[in-house]
């Protein structure tokens, strides 16, 4: 194990300790031919199990760097990681108290914290791989409340139908297509321009489905929507769906956390009118993927809608059965994903969250104050969150193909320069840069070294 840990050792204070780029992509086929990626009959020296190692750090994205901005999270949380490692270590696994003891405790007890900030009093959870799989089990949970019948018989002729913005993530499709719901009677629901979805919109969608004579059973709000960070309206959506008898949902992969800050939380009030809420640790919170939660507003319908009998043989009728966590999962084995959470929110408490957000939301104005004082940037969606869609915009006279295709160069000029890596996305028909701010060790520095990279970059693009 020595041996394994002085290459750990490496890592951690050789290997990744230095300011580097933060993306050294290399086309597929380029990079296959460099390393050496093959298996084979005989086994490798530990000098080639390092070499490997540090190929796959040197390639990799460096999350950590101040100049990442591609994925909505960024920086090292230690603690986290350290659990982590811990996690790896015991590889316990979750279905039952038995062979999880602590890990059990340490879930409930973030569940318990979750709903508290979520205002589920008397709520439930059960953590999972990601919201994907979150906003599934919601959606599931949904189907059993309109068709307790679906999970033994099947649709039986009827069609459910599910309402989501049409800025949602696409996980909605992934579970319209899991649940047998069909991706047709996913309906997309029209935005305002600041990309939260339209209440009356959702009510002619609802009122449509029903003059077809089809069945509406959930409408999937998303607080801080992917591409602009948009938080959906929860109060108006929530009456509508009390008024249709519908589960509402609210995906709160990324937008959640702001219910840690008293200063940001009125971006997601009433989240407590919401019947389950999905929430991502390895986003904001940044947890070392994967990390993420369920949270139910009513206690014992996950176990209800998710178990499925022939479990006996795990679940035992012990003195601990109520702490066996696998019932109210779809997985069997699942990771110890708790304990870094739980170790992280206990090395900073949730004021340490609190001051991260609104850190990173003073860095996000600051970001907007610099990108509206310079002519040749244009924001594109107004940046209620930590989420900056922008773009290069000079004074001349482009079509909007161009435009995209000038931004998109940037990003891959930078990231091919190594001076950072962004992302480019579409909203409403217009292509621009998202920049996501979430690096809680980032600075105003590194904002205006971005933007002048962006500036110089784009005007060199034009004039070649
Ligand atoms: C709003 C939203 N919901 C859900 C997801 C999916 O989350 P995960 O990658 O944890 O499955 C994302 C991912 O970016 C997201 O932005």
């Amino acid at each position: 194990m020595q041996q394994y840990l002085d290459i750990l050792n490496k890592a951690i204070t050789e290997w990744t300790a230095e300011p580097r780029p933060a993306s050294r992509l290399m086309p597929a086929h380029q990079l296959s031919e460099q390393l050496d990626i093959s298996l084979g009959e005989d086994g490798a020296s530990l000098k080639q199990l390092e070499q490997a190692v540090k190929d796959y750090l040197h390639f990799n994205p460096d999350v950590a760097q101040p100049d990442f901005f591609k994925l909505l999270y960024s920086g090292q949380n230690d603690p986290a990681l350290l659990g982590d490692w811990i996690t790896a270590l015991s590889n316990a696994t979750m279905h039952t108290y038995q062979v999880s003891p602590v890990a059990t405790l340490m879930e409930l007890e973030l569940i318990k914290q979750w709903n508290a900030l979520v205002g589920f009093d008397d709520g439930e959870g059960v953590m999972v791989p990601g919201a994907s799989q979150a906003n599934l089990i919601g959606m599931m949970l949904a189907r059993h409340k309109a068709c307790p019948d679906y999970k033994t018989k099947g649709p039986q002729g009827q069609t459910l139908v599910a309402y989501v913005s049409d800025q949602a993530h696409y996980s909605a499709q992934k579970a319209v297509n899991v649940l047998g719901i069909g991706t047709d009677n996913l309906i997309p629901v029209v935005s305002d321009d600041n990309g939260c979805m339209r209440p009356d919109a959702l009510k002619s969608a609802i009122q449509k489905s029903l003059s077809l004579g089809h069945t509406p059973f959930y409408i999937g709000l998303t607080a801080g929507t992917t591409v602009v960070g948009a938080f959906d309206p929860v109060e108006e959506c929530a009456a509508i769906a009390r008024r249709h008898n519908l589960w509402l949902h609210i995906d709160g992969a990324w937008g959640a956390p702001v219910l840690f800050s008293e200063n940001h939380r009125h971006l997601l009030a009433n989240s407590h009118m919401a019947d389950s809420v999905s929430w991502d640790a390895h986003k904001l919170m940044n947890v070392p993927i994967t990390a993420a939660v369920i949270l139910v507003k009513e206690k014992v319908q996950l176990s209800c809608c998710c178990s499925g009998g022939g479990g006996e043989y795990l679940f035992h009728q012990d003195e601990n059965a109520s702490f066996n966590l696998g019932e109210r999962s779809i997985q069997c084995g699942r990771r110890a994903d708790a304990l870094k959470v739980w170790l992280s929110w206990k090395a900073i408490g949730n004021k340490g969250f609190s001051d991260k957000i609104d850190f990173l939301q003073d860095l996000k104005s600051y970001c907007v104050e610099r990108v509206n004082q310079h002519p040749s940037l244009q924001m594109m969606a107004p940046a209620t969150y930590l989420n900056v869609l922008f773009r290069f915009q000079p004074e001349l006279d482009l079509s909007e193909e161009q435009l995209r295709n000038l931004n998109i160069a940037i990003c891959k000029k930078l990231r091919e320069d190594g001076q950072a890596y962004v992302d480019y996305a579409r909203y409403k028909g217009r292509t621009g840069i998202r920049l996501i701010i979430a690096n809680g060790a980032a600075t105003q520095g590194d904002i205006d070294h971005l933007l002048e990279n962006i500036l110089k970059t784009g005007s060199k693009l034009i004039s070649e």
